[in-house]
């Protein structure tokens, strides 16, 4: 009996589909705890590419339990959506719960996501993904949510999206200009999908508790990163939850000790959609160069994603944060060709002074300028290599010298996008 979380360990899109497959395939159960459908997993198994953005990944295996903990926010036609299309490539979702208390993203939280960007000036916009996130969430917090429960019991639901839907409507016409939602209109849409969503409905914490009792090896699938971590993240260009791995025990009702390993997924260079601060950007032909070769374009928004070094002071910072007991770098094939190859060891401060560890705030981080060490760079296709001794010398020490600069151990490299194409290390 084991669990493992997989957490990303940076700011998101570290290739985390491909270690979750991977830890999939030995799992009974894979649960999804926090984001919603703003996250998106790419897996690629037996040359056929799935695109998941809030089913969790383990639903590629027919026995698996399938289960979206009550701190996951979901929309409902996107979920359905998902569904629909992964039924028709013959997926089955028999063994698919989402719990009672998972949060419902109605119109107006996509509607006040995206008139709240609009109202913020250039230099203040999140860049979010438009989804509603943010504002489920805060309802959430607020007490004003609407929750899967609710949403398939029609009687409560209509009371809840009326009350509620005006009191947003106040907000989208007379704070944004907006348009106001169809409140009937929404109603009658989303109890239809509520019909749909019935027969999914359970208390995931007791099915995740059950699964653990019977000794089942369980895997908690992470979406977004450590570094868009409400808390833990560059805030505030992160998104609303927890990613990091405490977000687990809470987003799945479990407690912190039912989680045996934390595996973080880093890519061997960084990369981070949306606004914000990040020292190790490269403007460059060879940031431009990692962005084509590495097809660092967002899943679910398409956007250019920015490209830059390996940041070894973000990784100290996630594995303090998260507990990581090991590391998979991925994508070190993308860095073939370029030339030599830098790592960020720590940050220089406007005063010249040394900082070793990430700074709490975007202030301190904008200002922060990296200190480099350069290592010899490599030419050769790395793609069939399955061993770390297959590597070539110069790979093999980027990696050790990763591995000794972000004290922790790194337990798989990724080669290659195919599921196969991952090294595992003893
Ligand atoms: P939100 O989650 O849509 O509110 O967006 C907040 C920030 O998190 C934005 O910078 C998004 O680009 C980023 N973000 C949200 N989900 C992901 C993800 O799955 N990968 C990478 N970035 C993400």
């Amino acid at each position: 009996m084991s669990s493992t979380a997989v957490i990303g360990a940076q700011w998101g899109d570290e290739g985390k589909g491909k270690v979750i497959d991977i830890i999939a395939a030995k799992a009974a159960v894979v649960v999804r705890s926090q984001g919603g459908n703003n996250a998106g997993h790419t897996v690629v198994s037996h040359g056929e590419t799935y695109k998941l953005h809030l089913i969790p990944s383990g639903i590629l295996y027919k026995n698996t339990l399938c289960l979206v903990g009550a701190g996951v926010v979901l929309d409902p036609a996107d979920f359905i959506g998902e569904i629909d299309n992964l039924s028709a490539r013959g997926i089955s979702f028999d063994n698919l719960r989402v719990d009672y208390r998972a949060h419902i993203i109605m119109p107006w939280h996509t509607l006040i996501d995206r008139l709240s960007e609009e109202h913020r000036p250039d230099n203040a916009k999140i860049g979010t993904t438009g989804r509603g996130i943010g504002p489920c969430y805060a309802d959430k917090y607020e007490r004003v949510g609407i929750r899967l429960y609710d949403l398939i019991h029609p009687d409560v639901f209509r009371e809840k999206a009326r009350t509620i839907g005006k009191l947003k409507n106040e907000i989208i016409t007379k704070i944004y200009g907006g348009t106001p939602v169809d409140i009937d209109k929404t109603i009658a849409e989303y109890l239809a999908l509520g019909e749909k969503l019935k027969g999914y409905a359970a208390d995931v914490s007791v099915l995740v508790h059950e699964a653990r009792k019977a000794g089942k090896t369980i895997m908690f699938e992470g979406a977004q990163a450590t570094l868009l971590d409400i808390d833990w993240g560059t805030y505030p260009y992160v998104t609303s939850s927890h990613p990091v791995s405490a977000g687990v025990a809470l987003g799945s009702g479990v407690g912190p000790n039912s989680v045996d390993e934390i595996i973080g997924v880093a890519k061997a260079y960084t990369t981070r959609v949306g606004a914000g601060p990040f020292p190790t950007e490269l403007f460059d032909q060879t940031g431009e160069t990692i962005r084509q070769n590495g097809f660092e374009f967002g899943t679910t928004t398409g956007r250019p994603r920015r490209t830059g070094w390996f940041d070894a002071v973000i990784l100290r910072h996630s594995v303090r944060v998260n507990g990581l007991t090991s590391i998979a770098v991925n994508k070190l094939d993308t860095l073939s060709g370029i030339g030599d190859l830098k790592i960020c060891t720590a940050y220089e401060k406007p005063d010249g002074s040394r900082l070793t560890e990430f700074p709490p705030t975007i202030e301190e981080l904008a200002e922060c300028k990296p200190i480099y060490e350069t290592l010899t760079g490599f030419d050769d296709d790395i793609g069939a290599c399955r061993t770390f001794e297959e590597l070539p010398t110069a790979c093999q020490a980027y990696i050790k010298r990763t591995e000794e600069l972000c004290d922790c151990k790194i337990s798989m490299v990724g080669v290659g996008p195919d599921r196969e194409q991952i090294i595992l290390r003893k």
